[in-house]
């Protein structure tokens, strides 16, 4: 039997136990920006009864389906490319299409309900930042961590120790967590109206699941791979 205690944190309960990630996202419990808080205080926080919360972690973990990758046996290059595989490249594909939804939605239904365009000013704006972050990591960030691994002696980096771009990017998560919070509550947690034609349903379904993904995205970076990336450098510099 898997047992927790109300003390782990957040983070590291989800990325020893990755499908626990939709537990977190039902009871809206954030699991990747705030995944340093323990799992007794981001669940007061939420108004949740911990307790309560931590038996249901145990039964759904205990539930786990064996086939599910588990991030933390990765090694870092490992969980470079998987990030790049399944995260950026859903991004790549999805961000250019959410951008023309959100723009004819706003422009057929915007006088009908305002707010429309509230959500496509904060989706393109956030679409354009993610599109350089997106950029930084597969240029910059991912190659030095692969390069930090392949090595016995320390690379130079011009950026200094890895920890400088990482803080860079764990800046730009906090951004990006912000911006995916304001969406939730600009679309009533991504609940169209009853009026609303199917591609307006359709936007609000894609921005559930963009929001989703993006939880995933982040943990496996701030929990997971970046602390990970930090310790080798510092074993290394040792
Ligand atoms: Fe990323
Ligand atoms: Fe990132």
């Amino acid at each position: 039997m898997i047992t927790f205690q109300l003390d782990h944190t957040v983070g590291s309960i989800v990325r020893d136990h990755p499908a626990l990630s939709r537990l977190f996202e039902q009871a809206k419990v954030d699991y990747c920006c705030g995944g340093q808080k323990t799992l007794d205080e981001a669940c007061r926080q939420r108004g949740i009864d911990p307790q309560r919360f931590l038996a249901q972690l145990e039964d759904y973990a205990a539930s786990e389906t064996a086939s599910e990758i588990n991030i933390a046996e990765l090694s870092l290059t490992e969980l470079a490319d998987h990030i790049e595989r399944i995260h950026h490249a859903y991004l790549h594909e999805e961000l250019p299409r959410l951008e023309k939804m959100v723009t004819k939605v706003a422009a057929v239904h915007g006088e009908k309900e305002p707010r429309l365009t509230q959500i496509r000013d904060v989706f393109l704006a956030l679409s354009t930042e993610l599109t350089i972050h997106l950029m930084k990591e597969e240029q910059v960030l991912f190659p030095i961590i692969r390069q930090l691994e392949a090595n016995d002696t320390l690379p130079s980096f011009h950026c200094g120790t890895v920890a400088n771009p990482i803080s860079r990017m764990e800046f730009e998560h906090d951004e990006a967590g912000a911006a995916l919070a304001q969406l939730r509550q600009l679309t009533d947690d991504f609940t169209p109206p009853e009026w609303a034609c199917n591609t307006y349903r359709a936007l609000f379904d894609a921005l559930l699941t963009f929001e989703q993904d993006m939880h995933q995205h982040i943990h496996k970076e701030n929990n997971v791979l970046f602390p990970q990336a930090i310790l080798l450098d510092q074993q290394k510099a040792n």
